[in-house]
């Protein structure tokens, strides 16, 4: 082995080794697995690439990539993620069946250390009404599974789905084979969001109480947010001994959602009298982190969303100002630095260079885009600035966040000129970029937005539904960038799109055709996986 090599494992996050600390607990994110079954909140493989190495750089011991056998784009997306992580363990997810474990370790191999990550269903409920099994089949496919899923690595999690409607004892037993087959961590997801913290607490202290071979794994939980309780009951559980849990930033997931990672990570921090627990969470990197995943997935962060709405650190009324004022932990618990919300602050004018905007850029955290994206985005922010009196740290992040955007568009807008107000129908005139070709149509509407989105249509013809378009001020003022966000569906698929401009049209023409351009990756990326793929990799299996 290479001098290189061995340096490389050596400063791997072993979780063997984090876990000699008793009171460490391992973050397990599941974001781009789980948050991504949130509908709408489809990502794409330059979203997921960059939404990484802000994971990697975050401290998080293991990110669950996705689901390999779920589709050829998840499963592209996995190997591409477990090439990415240097420090985060790579994990993706298997159902009870050779071809999903086999295809995750496939998407997962290229990795130094990954884990496969596998699961069943053992409610009454599931096992009868879902899978058509009895408990006994049920035991004999995790013995199947679980012994079969160690043949790739010894970093296997097994998951008992619907974990919190199961019967106790039988729980029991399932998680003592799961651990005799060779399962390492234990994930017990409150999968439909039901259980209460006190019920969680106790299911957690049965488990370490009563399954004999439980000092051999580590107790996970997975919490969804149903009846808003994905935190309360993930903490419950740690408190009761569980050193894992599975959580995701901005809390996006199945449904209601996950477990809010930075609310989980910032409730240790804060409270460590009563939670006396550690993570390796950089937690000045929580608010970047947040901000990347609510622009990949178009799903904006509620203002008085815990740790990282936009007011989770404002004050407003004049008694808490004045509080404020004379001592900050009056009405501070935490501060907005240490989650890394930095005051707003004036960045510079239309004189400055571009070494100036790149300097900016990577305070912002944009360390790793292209050359091309900066040179778009500084184009941008000299015409920004032109016309905007004053320019924000927030400004430049949605400039470059919208070049970014923009980079992997097929269609493109040109030119837009719109024309509005009373009496005359609102018309629009439109210059795209179809695949190469240059296209113009003129298209009148029930409104400038709909005469926009008709020339659209009528440039690119396709059948969509629109389900949401959202307008958002950047920062104040009424010169203040827009950003304009647009759901699309078709055929149950639904994808988001965004764009900031301080015209709002201009940002309403382009998160539309950004909707489009991601429907139009996500009709490849759907496409049926080829059987040739699933037998070549059976071949490469046989020689295991
Ligand atoms: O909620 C759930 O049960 C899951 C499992 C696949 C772990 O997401
Ligand atoms: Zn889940």
């Amino acid at each position: 082995m290479q001098i290189s090599v061995l340096i490389v494992l050596y400063l791997l996050p072993k979780i063997e080794k984090i876990m000699e600390d008793k009171n460490r607990i391992i973050i397990f994110d599941t974001t781009m697995r789980d948050g991504e079954q949130s509908p709408g909140a489809s990502m794409s493989l330059e979203e997921k690439t960059q939404i990484s190495r802000v994971f990697d750089e975050l401290g998080i011991d293991v990110v669950e990539a996705g689901f390999p056998i779920a589709s050829p784009g998840d499963f592209e997306s996995v190997t591409a993620i477990s090439k990415i992580l240097k420090k985060s363990v790579p994990a993706g997810l298997a159902r009870h069946t050779k071809k999903d474990i086999d295809a995750c370790y496939e998407a997962l191999r290229a990795a130094p250390r990954f884990r496969i990550h596998t699961f069943i269903s053992t409610s009454a409920l599931h096992m009868k009404h879902k899978l058509n099994k009895s408990p006994e089949e049920v035991l004999g496919s995790i013995k199947e599974h679980v012994t079969y899923a160690r043949k790739f690595t010894d970093d296997v999690e097994w998951s008992c789905e619907d974990g919190t409607r199961t019967d106790m004892d039988f729980m029991c037993k399932t998680v003592e084979l799961a651990i005799k087959c060779g399962a390492k961590t234990i994930n017990i997801p409150d999968t439909v969001g039901y259980s209460l913290p006190s019920e969680f607490k106790k299911i957690i202290e049965t488990l370490i109480n009563k399954v004999p071979n439980i000092d051999k794994a580590i107790l996970s939980t997975h919490c969804h947010n149903d009846l808003g309780l994905a935190v309360a009951n993930s903490l419950a559980g740690v408190t009761a001994g569980a050193r894992q849990v599975e959580c995701t930033i901005n809390g996006i997931g199945e449904r209601a959602g996950n477990a809010a990672l930075e609310e989980i990570v910032m409730a240790m921090k804060t409270r460590p009298d009563l939670m006396p627990f550690k993570t390796g969470i950089n937690t000045q990197l929580l608010s970047k982190a947040s901000k990347v995943v609510s622009n990949a997935t178009g799903f904006p962060v509620q203002f008085n969303k815990a740790i990282v709405g936009k007011n989770a650190f404002a004050h407003e009324s004049g008694i808490h100002q004045d509080g404020m004022l004379k001592n900050r932990n009056t009405y501070e618990i935490m501060t907005p630095e240490s989650v890394g919300v930095k005051k707003t602050s004036l960045v510079m004018g239309k004189h400055s260079g571009r070494h100036a905007f790149k300097d900016k850029l990577t305070d912002l955290g944009y360390s790793n885009i292209t050359d091309d994206v900066i040179q778009t985005a500084f184009g941008k922010f000299k015409i920004l600035a032109d016309k905007k009196k004053h320019v924000y740290d927030e400004d430049i992040a949605a400039l470059v966040d919208d070049s970014l955007i923009r980079e992997e568009n097929v269609i493109k807008l040109k030119s837009l000129k719109v024309f509005a107000g009373t009496g005359e129908p609102q018309k629009a005139d439109m210059t795209l970029e179809v695949y190469g070709e240059i296209k113009k149509s003129s298209e009148t509407g029930d409104g400038p937005v709909d005469a926009i989105f008709k020339c659209i249509k009528k440039l690119y013809p396709h059948e969509v539904n629109l389900q949401l378009y959202q307008v958002h001020a950047v920062t104040e003022g009424t010169d203040a960038q827009a950003t304009v966000s647009v759901r699309i569906e078709e055929m149950g698929k639904t994808t988001v799109g965004q764009a900031a401009d301080t015209d709002t049209l201009v940002a309403s023409a382009n998160a539309y055709l950004n909707a489009l351009n991601k429907m139009i990756i996500k009709r490849k990326k759907t496409a049926p996986p080829p059987s040739s793929s699933v037998s070549q990799r059976e071949q490469k299996l046989k020689g295991i």
